[in-house]
């Protein structure tokens, strides 16, 4: 504007033309100086901003102080504005890098699925439960969960309805898996594009545990009832039938007298399990000198050996064993139960020895009860010390057995620290081994 004033001015000879021009000319230059700041200034914030778009933080060697102190001040917001950007996509990084470890760690499987349902990750516990190892989600077991009707159904419904579905479902395998959990629908979707997450819990154990409890009482409740229902039945025949026959009365009442013997036998260990089972977690804090423990126990079943023809040939140390820590009554209890057996199934002799064994580094004691009986077929051994199983369920019964010996055995030796080891062949015997802690 001043260049055409001045030019008009001029031109209309107002103006002495050298004077004019001078003007003229330091208008002009004023003028692109001006110009040359401002675009300097702008360039400067041209090149602010692109670093802050591209994430890159503001300079890092301050530039030199603008020429204009406006530039100045918005360089600074800028800058201000830059760093909070950063700072923000930092957190969020830490977030998702949080969030990963935590879904990593759950100690229940988690699967995350895309829309197509293939599956996209899965935490720790979903690859141990379903034995993936690195990549390849698509195989195995979780392919068979993916396409359980149970879950394919859960899955559907969560699509269309949008809300969490339960699902409840045994997966077939080599060992058959009790799941239970909910499937749930992402929204918005997950970053990785998971739209759906399958949160399961592995009910197995704690259902087999369940199970176990209802077979142990349905077991006690059946041990019970039939000494008890053969009791009643002979009651019944002395109130009739057999009431003036003194000679039935008398074999009667012996059968009686016998079946309730087998039922106070059953519930003293029933009731001994449920002690020893009590006292399992806490560790005995006692000791017991092992051959005077197994010359008394011997000597107490000497009777009921000479009644039944069988020789019991002790060999034990005549130096001390030392068992410790240890319950020297639910020791005596092992040696009783195993003394009890090998007289049951012997054919003439049981020997019992006893020494100093080491287990691994630890020192300690063993005793072995060694029979000359029929042995014990190699696919019942593993089996022997749980609750209530018998080898020959009919003979026995017949001997009057409640298949709780061995059971209680074991939970002893759980709480001492202990092991058993049996060693038999069918025809050759068997050989119950005890180790315990000890010097
Ligand atoms: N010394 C042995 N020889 C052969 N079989 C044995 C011997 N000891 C135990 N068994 C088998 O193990 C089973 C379980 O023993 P146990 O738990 O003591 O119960 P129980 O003696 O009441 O039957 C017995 O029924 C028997 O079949
Ligand atoms: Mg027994």
């Amino acid at each position: 504007m001043p260049v055409l004033v001045l030019g008009g001015l001029i031109a209309l000879g107002e103006l002495a033309p050298g004077a004019g021009f001078l003007a003229l000319g330091l208008c002009l230059a004023a003028g692109l100086s001006l110009a040359w700041y401002w675009l300097a200034g702008v360039m400067r914030l041209n090149a602010a901003l692109r670093r802050a778009a591209e994430e890159q933080g503001p300079f890092s060697a301050p530039l030199p102080a603008p020429r204009l102190p406006a530039i100045g001040e918005i360089e600074e917001g800028l800058a201000r504005l830059t760093r909070s950007l950063q700072n923000r996509a930092a957190l969020v990084v830490q977030l998702r890098a949080a969030d990963e470890a935590i879904v990593e760690a759950l100690p229940d499987p988690l699967i995350v699925l895309a829309a197509d349902r293939a599956p996209l990750r899965a935490n720790r516990a979903a690859r141990r439960l379903f034995g993936l190892v690195g990549e390849g989600l698509a195989r195995g077991d979780l392919a068979a969960l993916l396409r359980h009707p149970v879950m394919a159904a859960a899955l559907d419904r969560c699509l269309a309805e949008n809300t969490p579905q339960p699902v409840e479902l045994a997966l077939p395998g080599a060992v058959t898996r009790d799941l239970s959990g909910q499937v749930l629908l992402m929204q918005p979707p997950l970053a990785d594009g998971g739209r759906l997450v399958i949160m399961l819990t592995d009910r197995s154990a704690a259902r087999a545990v369940e199970r176990m409890r209802v077979d142990f009482v349905t077991n006690a409740s059946h041990e019970l009832r039939t000494p008890l229902a053969s009791v009643m039945g002979f009651i019944e025949t002395l109130r009739g039938p057999a009431r003036d026959d003194p000679a039935a009365q008398e074999r009667f009442l012996g059968i009686m007298a016998e079946q309730s013997e087998r039922m106070r036998r059953l519930i003293d260990d029933l009731l001994g399990l449920s002690r020893v089972e009590m006292s399992e977690h806490q560790p005995p804090d006692g000791e017991a000198e092992l051959t005077a423990l197994l010359r008394a126990e011997a000597a107490a079943m000497e009777p009921l050996y000479a009644a039944r023809g069988i020789r019991l040939v002790l060999a034990l140390p005549e130096a001390p064993l030392t068992a410790r820590p240890a319950d020297a009554d639910q020791l005596g209890q092992v040696a009783r139960n195993l003394l009890d057996n090998a007289l049951r199934h012997a054919q003439a002799e049981v020997r019992l020895t006893a020494e100093p064994a080491r287990l691994g580094a630890r020192e300690g004691v063993a005793f072995t009860v060694r029979d000359d009986g029929p042995g014990i077929a190699q696919e019942h051994i593993p089996r022997l010390t749980e609750r209530f199983y018998r080898v020959d369920k009919g003979r026995g019964r017949g001997a009057g057995n409640t298949g709780l010996g061995l059971a209680i055995v074991k939970h002893i030796l759980t709480r001492h620290r202990g092991q058993l080891v049996i060693e038999s062949a069918l025809g050759a015997g068997s050989g119950f081994r005890v180790w315990v802690p000890g010097a």
